[in-house]
């Protein structure tokens, strides 16, 4: 008898035993399905507030029969110049919801397309939404259209075999790219990034001043439209191998500034 209560008790055990591990097993299945409902649910949320929100000016890709009637640049070029600058997800679905919240000419990637469509309105549609379509936007493949280069024809050229003039303080920035730039074996990534982002600040405030226009805006575009992508590279670069070569491509083009521009005297 003390023999099969033991046993009982023992059965018992074993039993609440297998209960105890199972439980966390099951529970880890429940968990996992409902994350990928949950991921499903999101990637179309994510679309269709895109759609609801951001298609009626932004396509997603360029088509030519809408040329004339384009409100902003379709979502392909929008992904190529924030995925240049922000590869992780985490930083890409950052700067697209602080952009839409307060779009601004200092944030701006394209300043190309501010002269042409001008600035974005604001569009504060509440944080989560704003996480979603960034996020759907970034898993999204909308496609390559080519490198960002061949979106401007033409080539760099003088006029009449004179310089174009730009105002002094504009030329003095590029200057100051130059120095900061000579600076080679900067002593971390951040530093690397930041000389971009100081570059960077220089081509924008060129490519969006008002005062430059026709011939004059088309050679400052073609000029800086072939540094572009370095430029984007150099401030989200993860290594200082990487970081020097970058370093690299863009000072030895925009050493060519001065054979093509110069300040007004
Ligand atoms: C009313 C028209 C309009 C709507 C709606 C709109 N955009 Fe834009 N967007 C623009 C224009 C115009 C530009 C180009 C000029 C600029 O960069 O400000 C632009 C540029 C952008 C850029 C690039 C900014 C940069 O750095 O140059 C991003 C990112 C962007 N839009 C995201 C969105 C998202 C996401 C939505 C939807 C939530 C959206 N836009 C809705 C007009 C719009």
């Amino acid at each position: 008898m003390k023999k099969l209560v033991s046993i009982l008790i023992l059965s018992v055990l074993t039993a609440s035993c297998q209960e105890y591990y199972q439980k966390p097993k099951s529970k880890k299945v429940v968990a996992k399905t409902s994350q990928k409902q949950e991921n499903i649910t999101t990637q179309q949320d994510g679309q269709s507030l895109f759609k609801q929100y951001c298609m009626s000016c932004h396509l997603a890709v360029p088509d030519p029969s809408k040329r004339d009637k384009m409100l902003a640049p379709p979502m392909v070029r929008v992904v190529q110049h924030y995925k240049g600058t922000y590869t992780d997800k985490k930083d890409f679905v950052k700067a697209v919801v602080n952009w839409v919240n307060k779009p601004s000419e200092d944030a701006v990637l394209m300043p190309g397309a501010v002269r042409k469509f001008g600035l974005m309105p604001p569009m504060p549609i509440g944080q989560e939404k704003l996480e979603q379509i960034a996020g759907y936007i970034y898993d999204s493949d909308f496609g390559h259209f080519g490198s960002m280069k061949h979106q401007s024809k033409g080539s760099l050229q003088l006029n009449n075999g004179k310089k174009y003039k730009l105002d002094k303080h504009d030329v003095a920035q590029v200057h100051k790219a130059v120095s900061l730039l000579q600076n080679a074996d900067m002593k971390d990534v951040e530093g690397y990034r930041q000389t971009g982002k100081k570059v960077f600040d220089a081509a924008r405030n060129i490519l969006l001043n008002k005062k430059y226009e026709g011939k004059t805006l088309q050679q400052i575009q073609l000029f800086f439209h072939n540094i572009e992508d370095d430029m984007h590279h150099l401030m989200s670069v993860k290594t200082k191998t990487e970081g020097e070569k970058y370093r690299k491509l863009v000072l030895n083009k925009i050493l060519k500034f001065d054979n093509y521009f110069s300040a007004v005297e």
